[in-house]
């Protein structure tokens, strides 16, 4: 609809346009009652101006009828900004179940992103079109921020926690990655694009990138080569607690707290495994900070969960790994 004039980017991804209806509807309101006020200001100015140097204007005691109005009006407004823009808010931050799931490292003043299936690529991201993609994103230093415009999707990403954003992108072809938060010199350089493809472009291409083996395949072997299965055994026999079906499940704590075993969780048990012991160990994990990098960490949780029910690793990586084309 831009085309000829771009004001703003491509909407390429399936939240764009209620986004952009939002933003449509919020600056319509503020130039609908800036030009109401400006020309009550105006027309008031004009039709109660003084008329003589005597002139006393009469005293008036309020009216409830005219304060309710007042009052009420602009509250149903600014509910309906808050109600509007919650439940987008909400639509925009869940994933859908099923979505796919890509690694991204932060870095100045590079984009690394990593696919279950082995693939990895710097400043550029291949997804399919039309399926769900859920980015789990980190920082290996300072805090960047993952902004695709034409996807209406911008999210920080900060070192030592996961977040996390999600798009389904509608039209097959190229749009720009930045990186929105100043983190050094390079900053303004920090960018790529994302490359949306047709599904069968997308399995092609990463089957013919990913001849290596797949996340979960990577974190198996760096599970094995740091020693983590003498600990780490089935069945809970080692020193440590059983990793079978530990993501996602609820843990409960040697503090009598619980905690859920997301992403956040397992990377902080392998960087500080005193913060959080589960019930029943002593804090005898060393910490495995400076031995693994990010990247490595996310295969590592890779491998994890998929050891959902005793699964192989590398079998199924993706959690619901059903493609939905549309
Ligand atoms: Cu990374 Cu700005």
């Amino acid at each position: 609809m831009w085309q000829d004039f771009p004001l703003f980017p491509e909407q390429a991804s399936t939240i764009a346009r209620g986004v952009d209806a939002l933003y449509f509807y919020l600056v319509g309101v503020s130039v609908f009652f800036s030009i109401l006020i400006f020309t009550l200001i105006f027309s008031f100015a004009i039709i109660y101006r003084r008329r003589s140097e005597d002139e006393r204007p009469k005293a008036i005691h309020g009216s409830m009828s005219l304060e309710l109005f007042w009052s009420g009006v602009p509250l149903i407004i600014a509910m309906s900004f808050f109600g509007w823009g919650a439940s987008l808010y909400f639509t925009n931050s869940r994933a859908p179940v099923g979505a796919m799931e890509l690694h991204v490292v932060g870095k100045q003043w590079m984009w690394k992103i990593q696919h279950p299936e082995g693939p990895r690529e710097i400043n550029e991201l291949h997804v399919p079109v039309g399926r769900a993609v859920r980015l789990i994103m980190t920082s290996e230093d300072v805090i960047h921020s993952f902004f695709v415009p034409a996807f209406r999707v911008k999210m920080d990403v900060l070192p030592g926690r996961y977040t996390t954003v999600w798009f389904e992108a509608t039209k097959p072809g190229e749009y720009h990655l930045f990186c929105a938060e100043y983190c050094g010199t390079e900053h303004s350089r920090m960018g790529g694009k994302v490359i949306v493809m047709d599904a069968v472009s997308y399995e092609r291409w990463v089957s013919g990138e990913g001849a290596g083996e797949s996340m979960a395949q990577a974190g198996q072997r760096l599970f094995s080569e740091l020693r983590c299965d003498t600990c780490h055994q089935p069945e809970g026999t080692g020193r440590g607690p059983a990793l079978e079906g530990v993501f996602g499940s609820v843990v409960a704590l040697q503090n009598g707290q619980s905690v859920e075993a997301d992403e956040a969780y397992l990377r902080e048990s392998i960087l500080n495994p005193g913060a959080r012991v589960v019930a029943g160990f002593n804090p005898v994990m060393p910490t495995f900070q400076g031995q693994v990098n990010e990247e490595q960490l996310l295969q590592i949780i890779a491998y994890l969960k998929t050891l959902g029910d005793g699964g192989v690793a590398g079998a199924a990586p993706q959690q619901g790994g059903g493609v939905n084309t549309p």
